[in-house]
C-alpha cells in the first residue's frame, strides 16, 4: 500500500518530508514525490521509479519550505510513471492519497464535464480536482476537505495542502491509517510511526470518519459533520524497526492479520451484491467473447498453483467451463491443447516469476487469450496478458505468501462469478448470494484471526516433530497443500498435503503416535468422508489436529485439537481454512527460530527457470 508523510512547523521541512519517504520504502512502492509551500506557491517534484531517483531530482531542481507532504506509491489504478506518482495537483492545491477511491471513474467523468483536466490514470487526482474545485468556490481547505469526503466512497488516508493557507495542512481517514506526530510548535503526519519516531514520540492516532487540521501553532481534530474530537497523544515506545512491522514481530504475521483488509481492498468496487453483478476495470473482453470460451487454463507456482486449485472449482462450479490447472514448470512438456476458445489465466503475486511467465507466452503463442492475476501493478505477466484483474494486498514483503494468497482466492472468486454471468450459468440473483458471502468473508476472517494463541499453544506440543501432514477433499484438498507448503518452507520441517480419500493407498502407512495429523473437516460435502478419515488417522495412533465448524460437537471427541470456524459459503471456506495453518507454520517457525521472512534457500520472486 502507499505511504504518505506531511509536516508544519518552523523548521524547513524537505529533508524530514524525504527522510520520512525512506522510512516507508519497507512497504513496497514504484514512485515518490513531495509538494512544498515555497513561499511563492506549490513546489511539486515526482518521479517514478525509487527514491534516489526523487533525491536526484530535488537535488537538480531544489524546493524549501516549512510546510509540505510527501508520498510512496504503490500503484492500484494507473502503471507507475512520473504523472501517476504523487502529489497530485490542481490548480492551488495538491493532495496525497493511500487507498482506492472505488467511484472515482465517476467522479473523473463529472469533473472532466466540468472541465478539469485529469493528467494522471490514478483514481487519486479526483480528490485534487475536487479539493481546488471547492477552495475556488471560496471554501478553506478544511471545509473543502469536508465536502470532498461526502463525494468520495472507498478507502483513503490523505493529505492537501493549498498555497492560498501558508502552514496548513489538512487530512482525512477513512479505512487507511493515518499518524498525527504532536512535536513543539511542528506537526508531522504519516501512515504510521516509522516517519515520526526521529522526530517525536507523541502521537495521534486518527480514526475512520475523521479530519485532521494542523499549522506551526497546533492541532485539530473533527468528525466529518465537524464536531470537535479530543484525544490525548499516546507515547510511542515503539523502535524503528518494530514500527515498520506495526508492532508485529515479523512481516509475514503482519501480512497474516492484514488478510481481512486486504481481502476486502480486492472485493472494493468490483461487486454489485444489489444487481448481482462483477464488474472488472480492466478487462477488455465483451460478454460474447466469454461465452465462446471453450477452457480456461490457469498456469502458475508455488502458493499460487494452489490458488488455482482453488480457482478450478469455483469456475467449473459456477460457469460450467472446463478448468485445467498446470505447474508454470511443467505446462510446455506436455505439448498443450490451446486454442482461441481457450482462455489462460497466468496467477503470480509478483508477476516476474519466469516458470509462469513461460506458460503463458506458451499458451498466448497456440492461440489463448489472456487474463492475469497480479499483485504488481504493470509487472511483465500483468503486461502480457490481454487483461489482468490485480490483488490489492499491497507490498507483501514476507517471502512466504499470505494475503497475496487469499486476495488471489478473491480474485478467482470473482472472476468465476463473472464468467457465470456473461455464460448464463448463473442468475442474478444466485450470483447475489455467492457476493454476500463475500461481503460477510473479511469479518469472518478477522473471527479466525482470534485463533492465533490457540494455534501457537499447539505449535509448542509439536516443535520437536520430523513430519506434518495435511488432509483435505475437495475444496479443501489445495489448502491442505497450501499448509504443507507454508510448513515446509519457514520451518523446514517435512510435510505432505494429501486427498483425504487417498490417505488409504499410502499415506496412513507413515501414521504413528509421532506423526501430527492435521484434518480439513468443516462442514459441507466433504465432511462425513473426511470425519471416517480423520477417524483411520486416530485409530493408528495419529495425533489428530480437526479444522472444523462451530458448533460440530463431534470433533472434540474424535481429535486431539480441534480449531473452529465460522459458517461460511461453500466457495468462502478455502479463505477461512487457510489462516490456522498458517499461524500454524508461523509459529512452528518462531519456535524452530528460523528466518521466518527470510527462510533459507528461498526467494520472493523467482525470476529463473
Ligand atoms: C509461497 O509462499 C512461496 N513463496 C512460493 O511458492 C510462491 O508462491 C511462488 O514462487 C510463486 O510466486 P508468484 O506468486 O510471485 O508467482
Amino acid at each position: 500500500m502507499c505511504g504518505i508523510v506531511g509536516y508544519t512547523g518552523r523548521k524547513q521541512c524537505v529533508q524530514a518530508l524525504l527522510e520520512g519517504l525512506g522510512k516507508l520504502e519497507y512497504r513496497g512502492y514504484d514512485s515518490a514525490g513531495i509538494a512544498v509551500q515555497d513561499g511563492v506557491g506549490l513546489a511539486v517534484r515526482k518521479k517514478e521509479g525509487k527514491l534516489a531517483r526523487l533525491l536526484e531530482l530535488v537535488a537538480r531542481e531544489p524546493v524549501s519550505g516549512t510546510c509540505g507532504v510527501g508520498h510512496t506509491r504503490w500503484a492500484t489504478h494507473g502503471r507507475p510513471s512520473d504523472e501517476n506518482a504523487h502529489p497530485h495537483r490542481s490548480g492551488a492545491v495538491a493532495v496525497v492519497h493511500n487507498g482506492i477511491i472505488e467511484n472515482h471513474q465517476a467522479l473523473r467523468k463529472c469533473l472532466t464535464e466540468a472541465g478539469r483536466t485529469f493528467r494522471s490514470e490514478t483514481d487519486s487526482e479526483a480528490i485534487a480536482h475536487l479539493l481546488d474545485a471547492f477552495t475556488s468556490a471560496g471554501l478553506p481547505l478544511e471545509a473543502a476537505v469536508r465536502r470532498a469526503v461526502a463525494e468520495l466512497k472507498g478507502s483513503y488516508a490523505f493529505l492537501a495542502i493549498s498555497e492560498k493557507e501558508p502552514g496548513t495542512v489538512v487530512g482525512a481517514r477513512m479505512n487507511c491509517p493515518m499518524v498525527v506526530g504532536v512535536g513543539d510548535k511542528e506537526t508531522f503526519f504519516a501512515s504510521d510511526l516509522p516517519p515520526l519516531l526521529s522526530h517525536t514520540r507523541q502521537a495521534l492516532f486518527l480514526e475512520d470518519r475523521e479530519i485532521v487540521v494542523a499549522w506551526p501553532e497546533g492541532v485539530r481534530l473533527t468528525d466529518f459533520a465537524g464536531n470537535l474530537k479530543h484525544r490525548t497523544p499516546q507515547t510511542i515506545d515503539w523502535s524503528p524497526v518494530m514500527a515498520e512491522k506495526g508492532g508485529y514481530r515479523h512481516f509475514m504475521l503482519k501480512e497474516i492479520h492484514e488478510q481481512p483488509r486486504a481481502v476486502l481492498d480486492t472485493l472494493s468496487g468490483r461487486m454489485l451484491p444489489k444487481s448481482g453483478e462483477v464488474v472488472f476495470e480492466t478487462l477488455p473482453f465483451p460478454g460474447e467473447r466469454l461465452r465462446g470460451l471453450k477452457k480456461v487454463l490457469i498456469v502458475a507456482c508455488g502458493t499460487s498453483w494452489h490458488a488455482g486449485l482453488v480457482g478450478k472449482f469455483m469456475i467449473e462450479g459456477l460457469a460450467r467451463v472446463p478448468v485445467e490447472v498446470d505447474l508454470g514448470s511443467e505446462y510446455r512438456y506436455r505439448d498443450p491443447v490451446v486454442d482461441e476458445g481457450t482462455l489462460c489465466v497466468p496467477i503470480s503475486q509478483s508477476g516476474e516469476t519466469a516458470d509462469t511467465l513461460a506458460g503463458l507466452r506458451e499458451a498466448r503463442g497456440k492461440g489463448a487469450i489472456a487474463i492475469s492475476i497480479c499483485n504488481v501493478v504493470s509487472s511483465t505477466i500483468a503486461r502480457e496478458a490481454d487483461g489482468v484483474i490485480y490483488t490489492r494486498a499491497g507490498p507483501e514483503i514476507g517471502v512466504a505468501s499470505t494475503k497475496a494468497f487469499t486476495t488471489q482466492l478473491a480474485a478467482l472468486h470473482l472472476l468465476a462469478l463473472h464468467l457465470a454471468a456473461a455464460r448464463g450459468t448463473r442468475s442474478g440473483p444466485e450470483v447475489s448470494t455467492h457476493l454476500r458471502d463475500l461481503e460477510e468473508l473479511p469479518r469472518k476472517m478477522e473471527e479466525v484471526l482470534k485463533l492465533e494463541a490457540a494455534i501457537a499453544a499447539i505449535a509448542r506440543k509439536y516443535e520437536d516433530t520430523r513430519g506434518f501432514l495435511f488432509l483435505g477433499r475437495g475444496l479443501s484438498y489445495p489448502i491442505a497443500l497450501e499448509g504443507a507448503l507454508k510448513l515446509k518452507e519457514i520451518s523446514y520441517i517435512h510435510a505432505e498435503g494429501y486427498p483425504a480419500g487417498e490417505m488409504k493407498h499410502s499415506l496412513i502407512a507413515l501414521i504413528d503416535e509421532r506423526m501430527p495429523v492435521l484434518v480439513l473437516c468443516a462442514k459441507g460435502e466433504t465432511y462425513e468422508k473426511t470425519l471416517s478419515n480423520m477417524e483411520e488417522a486416530r485409530a493408528r495412533g495419529g495425533r489428530v489436529i480437526a479444522v472444523g465448524t462451530e458448533g460440530d460437537g463431534v470433533l472434540a471427541g474424535k481429535a486431539e485439537d480441534v480449531l473452529y470456524l465460522p459458517p461460511c459459503g461453500r466457495y468462502t471456506l478455502p479463505f477461512l481454512e487457510v489462516v490456522p495453518l498458517q499461524f500454524l507454520a508461523y509459529h512452528m517457525a518462531v519456535i524452530k527460530g528460523t528466518d521466518v521472512d527470510q527462510p533459507r534457500n528461498l526467494a520472493k520472486s523467482v525470476t529463473v527457470e
